[in-house]
Formats: structure tokens, C-alpha cells, sequence
């Protein structure tokens, strides 16, 4: 299969895909960090950048991701393009597509990143919706990648995401159950994936929606080989290579909820330096950021150097989407015959991998 034209879901991915953009993020990183190597795979080329919610480090990754592959972007934040309003998505798309060669969006609704996707001639990058957040999740695979626990290979390891059916938790469930990771949530009645993550409706619309998630991720599994449980037992998480948590108040919770989160996830679900051990002595603490110090994660785990994960997977969020932008953009090619880097073997085998896909 291959690659569709636009990044808006993980699930639209092989398995094998999802792995060879990783490797490409990983040779490229070496590349720059460890040779300063910057290698230009999109040069002269534009970025549009819309963001229709605030953002720090998917803005900030995706433009300086960008220029190290040789290319630009620009920034239209919230109210600064017509997209939806007087002019249609259609016809914005349409425009904008054919005056930058990439872009990407952060939207209020994933049926406009859709729409975007489906009106414009250059890919389209998602940049978080409230259904998933699939750069997210590709930084987050990098990272686990990176910190496999001595002897584990991805397919043994556990995830356990701990709080509320964010999109970041139904997007951690689609991409551990598509490498065949086993996948926990552990969260409270009413906020687990199968009640509807943050999808706008009714209780009963929300619960038809959770179904449709959990059928995603069970299809995954059972190509995969993953599993995934989902309670409110701690019990669920004991033997987590990776303990994960997100905000309990979202971008997008005021459309669906006026719940007293602290009522509902405090204490029980607050990830403590306990919880970790309970998980296991050397779980790793992950969290998308940015995060609500000592509401869903106290700051002992946080900054723990030998147990959290949070700031390499910060980092690895820049480092995963120059190696989207490099595979769903119209590559240029490398030109480093006369330059000398130690990943140089490595970068050339993921692009001919990616090319092979
Ligand atoms: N994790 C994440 O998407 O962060 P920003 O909202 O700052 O981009």
C-alpha cells in the first residue's frame, strides 16, 4: 500500500509505514544533533501552517522542522485566513494548495482537516483535532522506541495511559495496538475510550462513537498481535514499561462536559512517584504536555531524571515531524555524495525504505 497523499490518521498507515517514518526520524536526528548535518529534502519549499487553537510545540516543531529540510513556513493563527466563514473550506483549500507545496492544521473540528485534505493538491499534515493527534503519537513511538526497556523489543512492551479519553489517549491506542504494543487505559467510568473520548453529542452518540474507536484499535490488534484493556482497577497497570498521562481539562472539554475534574480523577488518578513503582521500578513517566503540575502528575515524577520520558519526547516531536514532512512532502533530493556524517548509511536506507513503501 502506498503512503496515502495526506497525514491525518495513523490508522491510514501500515505498520511497516509507521516504523520507517520512525527510522527516518531517528537517522535524521543523528544526522543533525550528532554531525550537524541538515539534510535538505525539501528545499525552497513552503509550509502553511493554520492553527485554529493556541500551541507550543507542534507550532514550533513543525516550522523548525521545516527549515532544517531546507524549506520555510508561515504561520496563519486563529482569525488570520478565511477557512470556513465568507469563503468555503473547499475553496480555501484549493487556493492554498496550489500556492504552498505542504501544510498542515490545527483544528476545532477534524472534519475541517478533512476538508482541507480533500481540497488541496499539497498533503495535508494533521496537527491535532479533537478526535487524534497523530504527530503527537509518532513523537511518542520514537520516544518508546528510543527507551526500550533491555531486552524488549515494542511488540512486548505495555503503555499504560492513565486519566481521561483525551484524543491523545484514543491516538496512543491506535498506534500501540498497530505495532502490537498492549495498550491499558486506566481511567474512570464515564472517560474511558469506550464512552467516546471527546466526541461532541449525547451520551448515547458519544458511546456509538467509543464503539467505533475500540473497533479500530481491536482490528489493529488483530493484525498486530497488541491487546488492549480498559479499567478502572489499578491493577491494570501493574508490569507498564511506559506510564502516560494527559491533562484533565482539554482543549476542547468545555463542548462536551461540565464535570468537576479534580472530583473525578483526584487522587485516585494522578500519577505519583507510588503509582510508578506500582507500575514497576523502572516505568517510564510520559505526558504530551503541556502539563497541569501536581493536578495529573506531581512535579517529583516529572522531573525525575531516571524516570520521565516527558522532555526527550518534547524534543522528539521536531524530530518525528521532519521525517513526516520529509515522507508525505514532494522530496528533493540529498546531494550529499561529497559530505561526510556517521548516519549517512542509515539515512539513505530509511528514504529508500520510505520510497520502497
Ligand atoms: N503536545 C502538544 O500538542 O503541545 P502544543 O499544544 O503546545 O502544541
Amino acid at each position: 500500500m502506498a503512503y496515502p497523499k495526506d497525514f491525518i490518521d495513523t490508522n491510514d498507515l501500515t505498520k511497516e509505514q509507521v516504523l520507517a517514518i520512525e527510522d527516518l526520524a531517528i537517522a535524521m536526528k543523528k544526522a543533525i544533533k550528532v554531525d550537524g548535518y541538515y539534510p535538505h529534502l525539501l528545499r525552497n519549499q513552503s509550509l502553511g501552517m493554520i492553527f485554529q487553537q493556541v500551541s507550543t510545540r507542534t507550532r514550533v516543531s513543525f516550522e523548525t522542522a521545516m527549515c532544517d529540510l531546507g524549506g520555510h513556513a508561515e504561520f496563519f493563527g486563529p482569525g488570520t485566513i478565511q477557512l470556513g466563514g465568507h469563503e468555503s473550506l473547499g475553496d480555501t483549500a484549493r487556493v492554498m494548495g496550489s500556492l504552498l507545496d505542504i501544510m498542515m492544521a490545527r483544528v476545532n473540528r477534524h472534519a475541517d482537516v478533512e476538508g482541507l485534505a480533500a481540497g488541496s493538491a499539497a498533503p495535508v499534515l494533521n496537527g491535532m483535532s479533537e478526535f487524534n493527534h497523530p504527530t503527537q503519537e509518532m513523537g511518542d513511538l520514537m520516544t518508546m522506541l528510543e527507551n526500550l526497556p533491555e531486552g524488549k523489543k515494542i511488540e512486548d512492551c505495555t503503555l499504560a495511559f492513565i486519566g481521561d479519553a483525551t484524543q491523545v489517549c484514543v491516538s496512543l491506542m491506535f498506534i500501540a495496538s498497530k505495532v502490537g504494543m498492549h495498550f491499558v487505559q486506566f481511567g474512570p467510568k464515564g472517560h474511558q475510550i469506550p464512552d467516546g473520548g471527546l466526541h461532541v453529542g449525547t451520551k448515547e452518540e458519544r458511546a456509538e462513537f467509543g464503539k467505533q474507536l475500540m473497533a479500530i484499535g481491536e482490528e489493529n490488534c488483530k493484525k498486530s498481535g497488541g491487546t488492549i484493556v480498559i479499567s478502572d482497577d489499578i491493577e491494570c497497570i501493574k508490569g507498564a514499561d511506559f506510564v502516560y498521562t494527559d491533562v484533565w481539562y482539554g482543549l476542547y472539554d468545555d463542548e462536551v462536559s461540565g464535570t468537576n475534574y479534580m472530583d473525578v480523577f483526584y487522587p485516585k488518578y494522578q500519577v505519583t512517584m507510588d503509582m510508578m513503582n506500582f507500575a514497576g521500578p523502572n516505568s517510564k513517566f510520559m505526558h504530551c504536555l503541556p502539563a497541569t503540575r501536581n493536578e495529573e502528575v506531581t512535579d517529583e515524577v516529572m522531573d525525575n531524571p531516571e524516570r520521565s520520558l516527558c522532555w526527550d519526547e518534547a524534543e522528539n516531536r521536531k524530530h518525528s515531524i521532519r521525517a513526516l514532512l520529509a515522507t508525505f512532502g514532494r522530496r528533493t533530493p540529498l546531494n550529499d555524495e561529497d559530505v561526510e556524517y556517521s548516519a549517512k548509511d542509515e539515512l539513505h536506507a530509511a528514504l529508500a525504505k520510505i520510497e520502497s513503501l
